[in-house]
């Protein structure tokens, strides 16, 4: 940015601060009552005028109790070590844009000795949490320790209960918590942001809660798990298993030592639960989503979906529907030609489907320090400003309680992948099976470099055999799949993986 774009940032944002007019400012800073309006207009001052002026609003600012906002920051891991790191260095741009200083006073974590490569000399340092958030040094605290439950929501709870805004990136304790958490933020008048809750650097929580304020949404779905994305990504590049790409994520540090809660989709749900409250207005609901992971999607699945003209990406899913509200998570063949298919390795893409905007597509970085951070700032510049905004988009009195609307009557095409028994009839009585279920039939493939298992456990030969379904009903795909187990031609558990339409 400019010198001169980020000198009209700073005198609009002090402006607005304060909820002057710009001749207020032309008069008692600037010194001429139309500076303002000649800025608009694009007529730079001279360098040294700049200069004064921005001396000016600071000794202002100082006068009239626009201190600093001084920050604590509560976990100094991935992310907190990120934003104090940033806030250090460009503590002095962003003043300029703000008006007002911007500085972390106080931080806390586990091990006061570990080096994070950041100087804390300065600062105070808190061994506990709740000491912190409730400590008289700070005006705004951010939680980036993690857990649902625990120190992180005995802070929050603590800085929230004394009326001090709350900057979060804790997807965990916002989808367990959330709905309380904004009630007490909107009892006490504190602001609660959590930004880099959802997508990480993906700025999807402004965008529902201001840009898309008054737009209905009927359908929100993404990508919102790096982990997941990285390894189907290198899955269908590489052909390499899901236990290689795992390893591989888990060297490069894109997965956990435990990766359960990722490739297992949780962490997906835990993001879906707070957008399908941002998005519907209900209240959040983690517990109430399909959640399947992909550590059960093989070669064989990405080749053929390949072959097919799809990709397999792990989404999370919400939408309307007159039962109420459908919450999935699950691996999902999506259009090579769809924008979110070409979304890949780590990144993150967010769909909104809305009446009058129709789709909108944000992507980008999902997670790691410096995007994280970056939106956990945007939130502490949003406080700063004095924005206000119920913490859910909504007051959490107005939030309708969750309607779950069946899963299992899911609508749409199925991939499924079985191990058919290689004896006379098998394919036949399959075929009928799905016949008398009126299920529809778009391709049956059978290829020898498909085979998942060679064997079935007594010794019978197997074939690979997948069936791509035209649209039907989930119940009837599940009823009709235990049916033809039941009859004995098949080996292990069938795969199905649904088909979007996007
Ligand atoms: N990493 C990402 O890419 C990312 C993306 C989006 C959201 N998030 C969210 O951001 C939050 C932080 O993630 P992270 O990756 O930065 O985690 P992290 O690297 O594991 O850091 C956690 C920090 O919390 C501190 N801590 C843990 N227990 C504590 C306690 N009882 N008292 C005080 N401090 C305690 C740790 O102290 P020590 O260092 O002394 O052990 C550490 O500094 C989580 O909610 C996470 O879900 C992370």
């Amino acid at each position: 940015m400019s010198d001169i774009q980020s000198f009209r940032q700073s005198v609009e944002a002090f402006i607005a601060a304060r909820g002057w007019t710009p001749t207020r400012f032309g008069r008692a800073i600037a010194g001429d009552p139309l500076f303002v309006f000649d800025l608009r207009e694009g007529r730079e001052p001279r360098s040294d005028t700049r200069n004064r002026i921005l001396k000016a609003m600071q000794e202002h600012a100082e006068a009239t109790g626009h201190a600093p906002l001084r920050i604590g920051v509560a976990g100094l891991g991935n992310v907190g070590a990120t934003l104090v790191r940033i806030l250090q260095k460009d503590g002095e741009a962003l003043t300029r844009k703000l008006g007002r200083k911007v500085v972390v006073t106080a931080v806390c974590a586990r091990s006061r000795s570990r080096d994070r490569g950041i100087d804390l000399t300065e600062l105070e340092w808190f061994d506990d949490p709740v000491a912190l958030a409730k400590s008289d040094g700070i005006d705004l605290f951010v939680e980036l320790i993690g857990g649902e439950d625990g120190p992180a929501l005995a802070a929050v709870k603590a800085a929230l209960d004394i009326g001090r805004p709350v900057v979060t990136a804790n997807k965990a304790l916002l989808a367990r918590h959330g709905v309380a958490l904004a009630r007490l933020a909107e009892e006490s008048g504190a602001q609660l942001g959590f930004e880099a809750a959802v997508a990480g650097g993906i700025p999807v929580i402004k965008t529902l809660r201001e840009g898309l304020g008054s737009a209905r949404i009927e359908r929100v779905y993404g990508i919102m798990n790096g982990t997941c994305n990285y390894i189907l990504t290198r899955m269908g590049e590489e052909s390499i298993s899901f236990a290689e790409c795992l390893e591989d994520a888990q060297k490069l540090g894109y997965a956990e030592a435990d990766p359960t809660f990722d490739v297992e989709g949780y962490d997906t749900a835990h993001k879906l639960a707070i957008l399908s409250s941002l998005c519907f207005g209900c209240e959040i609901a983690p517990d109430e989503i399909f959640v399947q992971g992909i550590s059960r999607i093989t070669q064989a699945d990405i080749k053929v979906a390949g072959d097919l003209g799809y990709k397999i990406k792990l989404l999370g899913v919400a939408q309307r529907s007159a039962d109420g509200i459908e919450q999935r998570v699950h691996p999902t063949l999506v259009p090579k030609t769809s924008a979110i298919a070409g979304v890949d390795g780590v990144l993150n893409a967010v769909a909104l489907e809305t009446d009058h905007v129709h789709e909108l597509l944000l992507a980008g970085p999902g997670a790691g320090g410096p995007p994280t951070a970056s939106s956990v700032l945007s939130d502490i510049l949003d406080i700063a400003r004095g924005t206000k905004v119920p913490p859910l988009g909504v007051s959490s009195h107005e939030l309708t309680p969750y309607r779950q609307a069946p899963m299992r009557a899911h609508e749409g095409g199925y991939y499924i992948r079985l191990n058919a028994k290689d004896i006379p009839g098998a394919l036949a009585a399959i075929a009928s099976r799905m016949g008398a279920a009126e299920i529809s039939l778009e391709s049956v493939i059978q290829r020898p470099d498909l085979r998942v298992t060679d064997s079935a456990g007594d010794g019978v030969q197997t074939r690979t055999v997948v069936l791509l379904t035209h649209s039907t009903m989930e119940a009837t795909v599940r009823e009709t799949l235990a049916q033809i187990a039941d009859d004995g031609f098949i080996v292990g558990e069938p795969q199905l993986i649904r088909i979007e339409t996007l």
